[in-house]
C-alpha cells in the first residue's frame, strides 16, 4: 500500500504559533523524510464556509495568507501538493454518499463539534453543514486515499468518524476506500498550545495568539504581556510552573542550543523550572529567554514568507496547479466509489445488457 498523507486548515485568519507546533513542523518533518508517495495540504475553504456563511470574504482573504504561511514553513510545493477544497467537487459528490452511512445522533455525539457549536452559539440553530462537516472531512481524507493524517489532537475524532464511514462503506459495498491513521505531535505540549492569557487554546477568535508572521516588536510585546503565575508577585516568591504559559512555551520550543546560548548558567530546562519554583527568578527574565528563544525561531519563517509575498500570482499558480492535480486524484476516488456502489451505469454492459434481456423476454 502506498503511503499517502492528507492534511489541512480552514483558512479564517493567519496561521499562529499554535498551528506551528502542532501540526506544521511535523508536516515539514514528514514531507522532507521522503517515506511519503503522495502528500496533500488542503486549505479547506469549503468546510470554512460551514460557520461564516454569512463571510465568505473573510475566507477569500485569508487562502493566500495560509498559503504563504505553509511555503513560509517549509511545505514545497515540489514534495507536497497544496490544493483548495473548494475547487474540487469531487468531495461534495462523496460527502452527499457518505452522508447516508451516518447517523444524525453519530454526529451529535462529535465533541469537537459540540465545543465549536458552544463557542459559535449554535446550539439552539445549528446549520445542517457545520453539523455535517465532519463527513465532509471524511471525503477530504479518503478522495486521496490517505492513510496517514497528521493533525492535533482536537482532530482526533474526526478522524474516528472517518475509519467508521471507511468501514460502513467497505462493508456495504465492498472494499474500495482506505482507513486513516491520525498522527500526532511528538511533544506532548505541542498537542494544544495555550494561549498568551493562558486561555486552554491558542485560537484567533480569543485573540491570545502570535502569529507566525507576527514582527518583531509584535512578538516581544506578546511575550513581555504574557500571562503567568499570579500569584508570583516579587521575585523571591516562589512561582508554579505548572499552567504557566511561558514554561509551557519553553518546553514547546527550547532546545539545549537555546539554554547554551541565551541563558548558559543553566544546564537545563529542569534546572530554570527549579529556580523559578522556589523563588528568586523573576518573569521577566524568563519571558526575554523566549522571546530570544520565537525570535530566533520565527525569523527564517518570516523572511521567507516575505520572499514569496514579492511574487503572488506564484503564489496562486502553485494552489491552482495543485488543485489541478488533486481534483485528478479526487475523481478517480469517484469512480471507484460509484462502480462500488453501482451507481456508473453508462459504464455498466452487465446492467445494460440484464435491461435488454428482460425486456425481450417480457415482448
Ligand atoms: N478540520 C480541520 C481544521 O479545523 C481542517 C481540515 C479539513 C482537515 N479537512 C481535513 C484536517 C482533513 C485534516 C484532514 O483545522
Amino acid at each position: 500500500m502506498k503511503n499517502v498523507i492528507l492534511t489541512g486548515d480552514r483558512p479564517t485568519g493567519k496561521l499562529h504559533l499554535g498551528h506551528f507546533v502542532g501540526s506544521l513542523t511535523q508536516r515539514v518533518m514528514l514531507q522532507n523524510s521522503g517515506k511519503f508517495e503522495e502528500i496533500y495540504i488542503e486549505i479547506a475553504d469549503a468546510q470554512a464556509t460551514t460557520d461564516n456563511a454569512d463571510n465568505i470574504e473573510k475566507i477569500r482573504q485569508n487562502i493566500i495568507e495560509v498559503a504563504l504561511d505553509y511555503l513560509a514553513c517549509g511545505i514545497d510545493p515540489k514534495k507536497s501538493t497544496i490544493f483548495l477544497q473548494s475547487q474540487i467537487p469531487e468531495l461534495c459528490e462523496l460527502t452527499f454518499y457518505y452522508l447516508n452511512l451516518v447517523t444524525l445522533a453519530r454526529l451529535q455525539r462529535n465533541p469537537t463539534v459540540k465545543q465549536e457549536m458552544k463557542q459559535r452559539n449554535f446550539e439552539k440553530s445549528i446549520p445542517v453543514g457545520f453539523l455535517t462537516y465532519p463527513v465532509s472531512q471524511a471525503a477530504d481524507i479518503t478522495a486521496f486515499n490517505a492513510n496517514i493524517i497528521p493533525v492535533g489532537d482536537d482532530q482526533l475524532p474526526m478522524i474516528e468518524q472517518t475509519k467508521e464511514i471507511v468501514r460502513t462503506f467497505n462493508n456495504t459495498y465492498g472494499k474500495t476506500l482506505v482507513e486513516p491513521t491520525a498522527v500526532l505531535p511528538e511533544n506532548e505540549t505541542c498537542c494544544r498550545l495555550p494561549g498568551l492569557d493562558g486561555k486552554a487554546k491558542m485560537s484567533k477568535s480569543l485573540g491570545n495568539c502570535i502569529y507566525l508572521s507576527d514582527p518583531p516588536e509584535e512578538i516581544k510585546r506578546k511575550v513581555m504581556e504574557m500571562y503567568t503565575d499570579p500569584n508570583h508577585v516579587k521575585v523571591s516568591d516562589p512561582g508554579s510552573t505548572k499552567n504557566n504559559p511561558v514554561f509551557i512555551y519553553l518546553e514547546a520550543f527550547v532546545t539545549d542550543e537555546h539554554l547554551k546560548k541565551y541563558l548558559p548558567e543553566y544546564k537545563n530546562l529542569e534546572e530554570l523550572k527549579n529556580h523559578y519554583e522556589h523563588g528568586g527568578l523573576g518573569d521577566v527574565k524568563v519571558k526575554k529567554f523566549l522571546n530570544d528563544v520565537l525570535q530566533e525561531i520565527l525569523a527564517p519563517i518570516r523572511k521567507r514568507r516575505e520572499e514569496f509575498q514579492k511574487d503572488i500570482p506564484e503564489v496562486y499558480k502553485i494552489l491552482y496547479e495543485g488543485s489541478k492535480k488533486a481534483r485528478k486524484v479526487a475523481s478517480e476516488t469517484v469512480n471507484k466509489v460509484k462502480t462500488a456502489m453501482g451507481i456508473n451505469y453508462f459504464e455498466d454492459t452487465e446492467l445494460i445488457n440484464y435491461q435488454i434481456e428482460k425486456f425481450q423476454k417480457n415482448k
